[in-house]
């Protein structure tokens, strides 16, 4: 019995979606699964097609109107992978308010929208799915959402933002500023030119909030989760890892501990949802301490299985091209959404959150960071 083939649109071909899109043209025969249909690219949809058809993208797949695709009925599967908040939030909409699956890689969109989102795919039956989003090419939200169901969840945590690590680890190696170091990442190309998403943990509080919709059931609002480490006057720190300085990692140094910005979201004994992105003082030697560079690394606690560690790569077209297909061939084999099988999320309105509550070490700028394991 032949499968009718699904129709595969991505929407920007930039770092992860040029390496979607070539495994596409190199007809990699991962993208027929045996237990499913196989997945056929139909369109692509760029700002400036022409530089498109410079890579090597075939001039008859292309288009300049991502809407226009959407709406076209060529296409039963959309790949967003333009990032963004607009106009990458209305096109997602449109195409599962149609029924179609949306895969995306897009943090910022899944993070601050995901209520809704879900909301409209489950009205409409479509499929969306966004391993992609969070930790990059290492399988998370799926084991989570499907491998882990039969625990319950206390705690996720992690080093979830390749950028800030490469920072903190090169400070820590280095004995160097801050600026300095940020200036040669944005230079190798680890940080972007504009890198406050990043530097400041919005992308980690990002990825952190869809970690909590998979473990603890429920969408917080990014606005609660904490991003800044306390002052050892009592006043709020400067954000992510903004405020760090030499000094302090040097002192950390001294006691055997490194900074690294962690990710933390736990479920507190009274049912508040308790969420935090800071740098957080880890002895060196640990399991964090030496997930160095760009690596990602995200620990979950549960019961009955205890810890389980995911660490790989966290970044980078390839890794995040590997999600995306990965992703595009569950729909393929009709897995569902990322969520698929856990009831509906808690509406954000119902929810008590708030920062991690943890001890803290001093350091000379007058931060008072968090003590992780
Ligand atoms: N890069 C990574 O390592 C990584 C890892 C995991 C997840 N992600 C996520 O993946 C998404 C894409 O990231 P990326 O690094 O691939 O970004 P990127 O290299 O900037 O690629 C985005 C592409 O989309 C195009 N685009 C933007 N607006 C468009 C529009 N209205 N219509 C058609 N095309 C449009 C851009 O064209 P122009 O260049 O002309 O604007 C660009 O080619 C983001 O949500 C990001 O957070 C990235």
């Amino acid at each position: 019995v032949s499968v009718q083939p699904l129709r595969v649109g991505v929407i920007g071909a930039g770092t992860v979606g040029r390496e979607v899109i070539r495994a596409f043209l190199d007809r990699s025969p991962r993208l027929a699964p045996p237990d499913g249909a196989p997945l056929l690219l139909t369109a692509v949809a760029e700002k400036f097609t022409e530089r498109a058809i410079a890579s090597g993208i075939p001039e008859s797949l292309l288009t300049d109107a991502p809407a226009h695709m959407i709406a076209s009925g060529d296409v039963d599967i959309v790949v967003e992978t333009m990032g963004g908040a607009e106009p990458a939030r209305t096109l997602i909409s449109a195409a599962l308010s149609t029924g179609k699956s949306v895969v995306t890689a897009n943090k910022h969109v899944i993070a601050h929208f995901g209520p809704e989102l879900e909301r409209l795919a489950r009205e409409t039956g479509a499929t969306l799915r966004f391993e992609a989003a969070v930790g990059g090419g290492i399988p998370l939200l799926g084991p989570i959402a499907l491998d882990l169901a039969a625990n319950r969840i206390s705690r996720v945590r992690g080093i979830v933002n390749g950028t800030t690590n490469f920072i903190l680890t090169a400070m820590a190696r280095e004995g160097r500023d801050y600026a300095e170091v940020l200036a040669e990442a944005q230079a190798r190309g680890y940080a972007e030119a504009d890198p406050t998403a990043d530097v400041e943990g919005l992308d980690a509080l990002n990825k952190l909030v869809i970690l909590a919709r998979l473990a603890f059931g429920a969408w917080i609002e990014p606005a609660a989760v904490g991003n800044r480490p306390g002052m050892t006057t009592g006043a709020q720190g400067a954000p992510g890892i903004t405020g760090v300085t030499a000094g302090d990692v040097a002192s950390l140094a001294a006691e055997g501990r490194i900074l690294r910005l962690i990710a933390t979201t736990r479920l507190a004994e009274d049912g508040a949802i308790e969420a935090s992105v800071v740098p957080t003082a880890v002895p060196a030697g640990s399991s964090f301490g030496r997930c160095d560079g760009v690596l990602n690394r995200v620990e979950v606690d549960g019961v009955p299985v205890g810890r389980v560690a995911f660490e790989g790569p966290g970044a980078g077209g390839p890794a995040a091209a590997a999600a995306v297909l990965s992703d595009l061939v569950a729909i393929a084999r009709g897995v569902g959404s990322t969520w698929a099988g856990l009831p509906a999320a808690v509406e954000r309105s119902a929810l008590a959150v708030r920062p991690v509550a943890a001890e803290c070490v001093a350091a000379p700028s007058g931060a008072c960071y968090p003590v992780g394991d």
